[in-house]
């Protein structure tokens, strides 16, 4: 049993798409499509699955390389994860996990390292987290700090990148003040404090996505949560839970501004997670004009659901605020595109956090809609798009930057472009959304293509 693995969220068996990709104008993007299981949530489930009492079903988990990289890290930590039916089942330790043989390699996924660190610093033994060359540029401090505050034992490559050596310690409750907002910062000291004896409290300035604080819940531990805030008492033994995953909304984004930039025909993504604290960018879509109806399904699990309907619309420029970003933090590349398309300028201010996402979000967004005729202004913060309407989108080369948001980014402009765009890294979007290019093709045949002439 110890060896085995989830086929489902196992990235080995997948079949990756093309290094490159062509996405030709349309005028009709119709029907209806489901997206993969919430990429958050998925990795929370398997995390709090893996130190719960008992046994963890999960329906809909995301099959993307990301949430492998948590299973396989699970399975190496002693807690397998393996496929079954609809869903992936994982076997509780009821605690305490076990110390891993080899160094846990967790590909593009900053979500897993940043919750593994918090999940393995109260665990008695030592574990190395590693990933790929985007994962050990990006900044790991903002979790090793407040966990050291804890009496966390952390290593960090120089400037705080991974690898980071995390040597199990007793741990101490704090009440911690996030300088920034951040559901990854805020879930690992949420899952340290598990096996911290004692009361640990997390204020946020603005509030992230909550999917933690649900979760807890869920698996059968009292969280004390507000918006901005939330507090849990441990040592608390999670108990193992049937959880049925939501689909991604960030997911669904890209099919939703698919619909509303097409010129004809309706787009229905069923069954997307409406989790208030992640759909910022329904509001500002509709904001700027967007025609999207959101028809709610029954509640089964943790978290709500609705189908989105969404119509071709004549959209408008709009200001992003700071505090709407936490809200629809991994949507503003597509959000971009849907400005781009828009009359009138759009602002989006307070996102400086997108520059060390798997990329630098706001660069690769400015690079790639200049290269698609767009005037763009690249800010510190942000992005001033100056959108001049439906049809204004050149053809054009542009680069995903190895970044699954970016490569559905540029996919979805190329639909509503006026000549093909051709975007270069279209690997990545195994990253999250294995299924991605099979959906799109059914909303939109023969749309995107592996060479420019077929
Ligand atoms: C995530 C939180 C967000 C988001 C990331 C997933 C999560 O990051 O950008 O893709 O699952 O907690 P931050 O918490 O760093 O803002």
């Amino acid at each position: 049993m110890r060896t085995s693995r989830s086929d489902k969220a196992d990235s080995s068996k997948m079949t990756l798409p093309p290094e490159s990709l062509v996405a030709h104008p349309v005028s009709r993007v119709s029907g209806e499509t489901d997206v993969p299981g919430d990429k958050s949530l998925s990795h929370r489930a398997l995390l709090l699955g893996a130190v719960a009492r008992g046994e963890t079903r999960i329906v809909g988990a995301n099959a993307g390389e990301d949430v492998a990289a948590t299973a396989r890290a699970l399975t190496a930590l002693g807690a397998p994860v393996r496929s079954s039916g609809s869903g992936l089942v994982v076997e509780g330790r009821g605690g305490w996990l076990e110390e891993p043989e080899n160094v846990l390699d967790l590909g593009n996924s900053g979500t897993a390292m940043r919750l593994l660190t918090g999940l393995l610093s109260p665990q008695p033994f030592m574990s190395i987290l590693t990933g790929d060359a985007s994962l050990r540029s990006r900044p790991m401090e903002r979790v090793a700090k407040p966990l050291r505050e804890m009496g966390a034992v952390i290593l960090t490559r120089r400037g705080g990148r991974a690898p980071i050596v995390v040597a199990g310690a007793r741990l101490r409750p704090i009440a911690y003040e996030m300088p920034s907002p951040s559901a990854q910062v805020k879930s690992a000291i949420l899952l340290a404090a598990l096996f911290t004896p004692g009361r640990t409290e997390v204020r946020e300035p603005i509030p992230s996505r909550d999917h933690t604080e649900r979760l807890l819940g869920w698996f059968g531990v009292e969280v004390d949560a507000s918006p901005g805030r939330a507090s849990l008492q441990g040592p608390r033994i999670p108990h193992g839970a049937a959880v049925a995953i939501p689909g991604d909304p960030s997911a669904a984004a890209f099919f939703v501004v698919a619909g509303v930039l097409a010129r004809e025909g309706e787009v229905v993504v069923r069954r997307a997670g409406t989790n208030p604290t992640r759909t910022g960018f329904l509001d500002v879509l509709r904001r700027m004009g967007a025609d999207i109806e959101v028809r709610p399904c029954a509640e089964e699990g943790p978290e709500p659901m609705a189908d989105l309907i969404a119509r071709p619309s004549s959209l408008r420029g709009t200001v992003i605020e700071p505090s709407e970003v936490p809200r629809l933090v991994d949507e503003i590349p597509i959000l971009a595109v849907a400005a781009a398309c828009a009359e009138g300028t759009t602002e989006i201010r307070g996102a400086e956090d997108l520059r060390v996402k798997e990329s630098d979000r706001l660069s690769a967004m400015a690079a790639g809609l200049s290269a698609l005729g767009v005037v763009v202004e690249e800010r510190r913060d942000g992005l001033t798009i100056h959108g001049r309407g439906p049809g204004s989108l050149t053809g054009g080369d542009v680069e995903s930057r190895a970044d699954h948001r970016l490569a559905m980014s540029f996919l979805v402009a190329g639909l509503s472009a006026r000549a093909p765009v051709r975007v270069h890294g279209t690997r990545w979007i195994a990253t999250s959304d294995p299924a991605f290019l099979e959906n799109l093709e059914r909303l939109a045949p023969g749309a995107v293509t592996s060479t420019e002439g077929a």
